[in-house]
């Protein structure tokens, strides 16, 4: 029997809202999945229109928009924040919440109901988490509670300091074998998708061979069911540095640049704000204020 795919279309009167349901259909119909970052309402605008099928509201945030050295600092309410501008922009993607550090890791009780809020207060749709077979009963237990939930594996930046770094994983037969097995038990926990970070392109490719759900992969090669980038990576907004997996397609930090310097000479020039820029006031009513000042001695 064939399934109708539930696909997205540009047309705004046929685009309908992307569901993990669509994701899973793209996959079974070998269409390719799309997935970008975005952590404010004009960025969910912007991706959204695009026609991007998922938006990640990444705990990345953390270190591309809040400055920070990695993603450990951020928190929930940092997390909430930003999901809810980004929930305001988009009406088609479906909608993933990235989960912080700490925020389920303490127990599963406490992932439960972390997980519960970025649908409850925060409009998201589904949520992320990392790690492997350690978090299978945390992700079993969200999932029972009517909480889609997309895993993480590879190089997971929440473990930075375990891994010694930001570091490609699964480079040998041990480690990809343990990957594997990973992938397999988040299947089996319930997880509708798969992010695979940092790791090789055969390795990305088996696993996504071996899975029914989706893998999403950033650094994992083509042989995945879809892709994500970090947005302010992808627009060159973040010049901090850029991974080796990184294709830049605009580069808006030096378009800013360019902006503001403009902007500093012509406001020093007095060059700006020009007429057009200006509000202008009636002859008559101007006549009317000297006639007002003079009469109050101001
Ligand atoms: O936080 C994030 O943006 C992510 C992506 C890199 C997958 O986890």
């Amino acid at each position: 029997m064939s399934t109708t795919l539930p696909t997205v279309k540009d047309n705004p009167i046929t685009r309908k809202k992307v569901t993990t349901s669509t994701l899973r259909a793209k996959k079974q119909h070998g269409e390719i999945i799309t997935m970008l970052t975005a952590y404010d309402y004009p960025t969910a605008l912007a991706v959204d229109e695009a026609g991007i099928d998922t938006i990640l509201v990444g705990d990345s945030l953390g270190m591309v928009v809040l400055g920070y050295e990695n993603t450990l600092p951020v928190t929930m309410e940092d997390m909430l924040h930003h999901c809810k501008a980004v929930a305001r922009g988009a009406q088609y993607a479906l909608l993933i919440g990235d989960m912080p550090f700490m925020s389920y890791q303490v127990s599963v009780e406490q992932a439960v109901g972390n997980a519960g809020r970025f649908l409850q207060e925060a409009n998201m749709d589904a949520i992320k988490l990392e790690g492997g077979r350690e978090r299978a009963d945390a992700v079993q237990k969200i999932v029972e509670a009517g909480i889609p939930v997309q895993g993480h594996i590879g190089l997971t930046p929440q473990s930075v300091n375990q891994l010694g770094g930001f570091r490609t994983q699964g480079r040998d037969a041990e480690a990809a074998f343990r990957l594997v097995q990973d992938a397999l038990i988040l299947q089996d926990a319930g997880c509708f998708s798969l992010v695979l970070e940092a790791v090789p392109a055969r390795l990305a490719r088996l696993i996504s061979e071996r899975l029914e759900i989706p893998t999403i992969g950033i650094g994992a090669s083509k042989g995945c069911d879809g892709q994500v980038l970090v947005t302010h990576d992808l627009v060159g907004q973040f010049d901090r540095f850029t991974p080796k997996f990184v294709k830049q397609y605009a580069n808006v930090h030096s378009e800013m640049l360019r902006a503001f310097g403009e902007y500093k000479e012509e406001v020093e020039a007095q060059t700006f704000p020009a007429e057009e820029h200006s509000f202008f006031m009636p002859d008559e009513e101007w006549d009317a204020l000297q006639s007002l000042l003079a009469d109050n001695r101001i």
